[in-house]
């Protein structure tokens, strides 16, 4: 089975909310885009990417979260648009979870616009889907607005459900890969800061070795990445990268994973696909390992 993974698309709109403008990030994150992100997300890369996803002809495709920048009505629209070429391809088998970005604020949040614009995204706090009579996919999601930082944070409620999904999984003798936005380990060179990792990290990464998920994708930081932790060694962690991201850096650059999976759990094949900012792709072989 050929799955791709992708993430962080962050459609991004320069539309200031003045009826949020007490809350912080309201006004931090336009003036980021004025001076960062939209240098760094150029709008050219989108189509582009969504047009080479479609074109791998996957059997499935598996997005971690962030479609948007500020959580805007406009940006989720953006993304449907882009996105429906895949889910014509895929219908269900385009598996799609939130991120930090969208829900950008409380009032995102508590209004759930993305669920209203994109209501294929799975934003309960764990989702499940068969993929064939072994494999099943899991969906975490962490996500929840902060004051100013990018958190996400490991809830009791979630734990509770995740470790009730792994036991129903574990006694219908299936194969799970598990998604989510955020990662539980990054390699030494990239490691998470304070306001930007997943709160109660610790906790979900013993759920995951009590799981024993075969994969666990993530996005998040935009860094394109496999490795195993001795914290979960049956579990192989991916980092998709961003699929839209403008960066001198290949492991940076605008791209997405690929890969044939087994039904035991093996990843065959794994390969990180990378965009050359006008009209190619380049694959490029990644040790499983
Ligand atoms: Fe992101
Ligand atoms: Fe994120």
């Amino acid at each position: 089975m050929k799955i791709i993974h992708f993430g962080d698309l962050h459609v991004w709109r320069f539309t200031p909310v003045w009826s949020e403008l007490y809350y912080p990030k309201r006004w931090l994150g336009p003036l980021n885009l004025l001076f960062h992100r939209s240098k760094h997300f150029p709008p050219e890369y989108r189509r582009a990417a969504m047009d080479a996803i479609v074109n791998e002809k996957p059997d499935v495709a598996i997005f971690t979260g962030d479609f948007s920048s500020f959580s805007l009505q406009a940006e989720f629209e953006e993304a449907d648009q882009l996105f429906a070429p895949l889910r014509e391809q895929l219908g269900e088998r385009l598996f799609a979870l939130p991120g930090n970005h969208d829900c950008y604020t409380p009032r995102a949040h508590r209004n759930q616009i993305m669920q209203r614009v994109l209501p294929w995204v799975h934003a309960e706090p764990v989702s499940r889907l068969d993929l064939n009579d072994k494999l099943s996919l899991v969906g975490v999601n962490h996500s929840e607005p902060f004051w100013v930082a990018s958190n996400g944070r490991v809830t009791s409620d979630t734990q509770t459900q995740l470790k009730a999904m792994f036991a129903q999984m574990k006694a219908e003798g299936r194969t799970v890969l598990l998604a989510g936005h955020y990662p539980y380990v990054s390699p030494e060179e990239y490691p998470e800061s304070k306001d930007h990792k997943l709160i109660g990290d610790a906790e979900f990464a013993e759920v995951v070795k009590e799981g024993g998920p075969a994969v666990y994708m993530h996005g998040h930081q935009h860094i394109r990445w496999a490795l195993r932790s001795e914290r979960t060694p049956d579990t192989l962690c991916l980092n998709c990268g961003s699929v839209s991201m403008k960066h001198d850096r290949k492991d940076k650059q605008a791209g997405f994973l690929s890969w044939q999976q087994q039904d035991d759990g093996q990843v065959e094949h794994l390969t990180a696909h990378t965009f050359n900012g006008i009209d190619a792709w380049a694959k490029t072989p990644i040790s499983a390992v």
